[in-house]
């Protein structure tokens, strides 16, 4: 099989290297990838927002099987414009994308179908907003761009201030451009949060093991939000009676929302939940792997992903057995300092070969046969065990062993859940 893979991280990486263990594939090309992925697959400079590019590349070099990841070409249309030419793929199309590429969307749609969610009312010009808040008692509040923001378009304002300020700046300044026109503003939620990858093919949801983002860019959980500093699994905090619950009343409905709006969602959904003392809500729907979540989930699964993901599409999912270990695993992220502002690019990385496998590269280019530091989050290197606190010491141990100038990395990923898991 030749297969194509749209996308150009550490999460893209990792679903790489799964794939690459089925061994009916025979070539893989990443597009673009970056230079570490080239060390897996074929990198072809073409950008995962170029639709047309990637569709004729896919027809010139006869692609079997095709993974869209990121969030940018799903919302696109990425998967219908490859279908449409009678290339089978792995994600949503774009009618079913929206439920990413639009928070008002997600939000009306929880709403309909009863899926328990923060209140939340949505606005498209500025005074109402503003009224709004102004009609409030308490804070914080919630202000969502309704578009994709690179992660960036959720502000947690503290104060009626602070909140007319992300306003303003999403819908007067347009910081976020198309994405701002729209706004959701919604109730404060507190409690743990996991992230909950699932497979489906709108007909059966097979959850995948659940894990735990650290969103922050310092340690304990200070600093900017950022894509994601480092990923632990399985979260302790979901246990098995939070997970049917979850399964009762979120994931199923999800799923069978979908399908009434005549928006069957097939491929990848994730699940952004917080664990509130009202029960699990969710903070977010995502239609695509997370990043860094894949790094932590994929390593976990025994079943062999492409043959998972065919199935999918297939709308056979029910057929198969997708099987974890019982493992945990943790995945630190070595950032460029002063990511996720400012940072210097363009420093010599070393990987040594022995610890290749676990490394999962998101932000280098190879220049002259070097491997060259070229994003904000460089790469995450990933170590399972047996139990979290040696799942974490041996990620450690990895990140030890990778050197580049300006690397930054937090040293408390999966702390906070150890410390669940020696409460419980
Ligand atoms: P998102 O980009 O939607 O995942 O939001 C980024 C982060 O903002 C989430 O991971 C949460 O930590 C936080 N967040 C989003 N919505 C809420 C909410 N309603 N209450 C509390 N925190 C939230
Ligand atoms: N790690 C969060 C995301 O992928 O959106």
């Amino acid at each position: 099989m030749r297969v194509l893979v749209v996308g150009g991280g550490g999460r893209e990486h990792a679903i790489i290297k799964a794939v690459k263990k089925n061994t009916s594939v025979e070539k893989i090309y990443a597009l673009p990838g970056n230079g570490g992925i080239a060390d897996d697959a074929e990198c072809v400079a073409i950008g995962a927002k170029e639709i047309d590019k990637i569709v004729e590349f896919a027809v010139d070099n006869k692609i079997d099987y095709a993974i869209v990841a990121p969030d940018d070409p799903l919302v696109l249309g990425a998967v219908d414009a490859l279908n449409e030419k009678g290339i089978p793929c792995f994600g949503p199309d774009k009618k079913a994308a929206i439920i990413e590429g639009s928070k008002v969307f997600s939000k009306n749609l929880m709403k309909k179908y009863g899926i328990p969610t923060a209140e939340y009312e949505t606005f498209n010009n500025a005074n109402d907003a503003i009224e709004y808040l102004k009609s409030l008692k308490t804070f914080p509040r919630v202000v969502k761009a309704d578009g994709l923001a690179l992660g960036k378009g959720v502000i947690i304002a503290e104060t009626l201030q602070d909140s007319i300020d992300a306003v303003n700046s999403m819908m007067e300044d347009k910081v976020f451009g198309k994405s701002g026109e729209n706004i959701v503003i919604e109730e404060f939620l507190t409690g743990p949060e996991v992230s909950v990858l699932a497979f489906t093919d709108g007909k059966t949801v097979k959850p995948m093991v659940s894990s735990m983002d650290h969103k922050r860019a310092g340690d304990n959980d200070t600093g900017l939000n950022t894509g994601g500093m480092g990923t632990i699994a399985p979260n302790p905090y979901y246990t098995d009676d939070i997970a049917s619950i979850c399964m009762k009343e979120i994931f199923l409905p999800t799923i069978d929302a979908m399908n009434k709006e005549g928006r069957t969602f097939k491929g990848c959904l994730y699940f952004g939940l917080m664990l509130t003392p009202n029960g699990p809500k969710v903070i977010e729907y995502n239609c695509r792997f997370g990043d860094p979540e894949t790094q932590v989930v994929l390593p976990l699964l025994k079943t062999d992903l492409l043959t998972v993901m065919q199935a999918v599409t297939e709308e056979r999912l029910n057929e198969i057995e997708v099987e974890f270990s019982t493992d945990s695993a943790c995945c630190v992220i070595m950032a460029s300092k002063g990511y996720p502002s400012a940072y210097q690019k363009g420093f010599e990385m070393t990987i040594p070969n022995s610890i290749k496998d676990t490394v999962f590269v998101a932000g280098a280019k190879l220049v002259d046969g070097k491997l060259l530091t070229d994003g904000g989050r460089v790469l995450g290197a990933t170590q399972i065990a047996k139990d979290l606190k040696t799942a974490i010491d041996g990620a450690y141990d990895l990140v030890k062993q990778i050197k580049f100038d300006n690397a930054y990395y937090r040293t408390d990923i999966g702390q906070r859940a150890l410390k669940a898991t020696e409460e419980n």
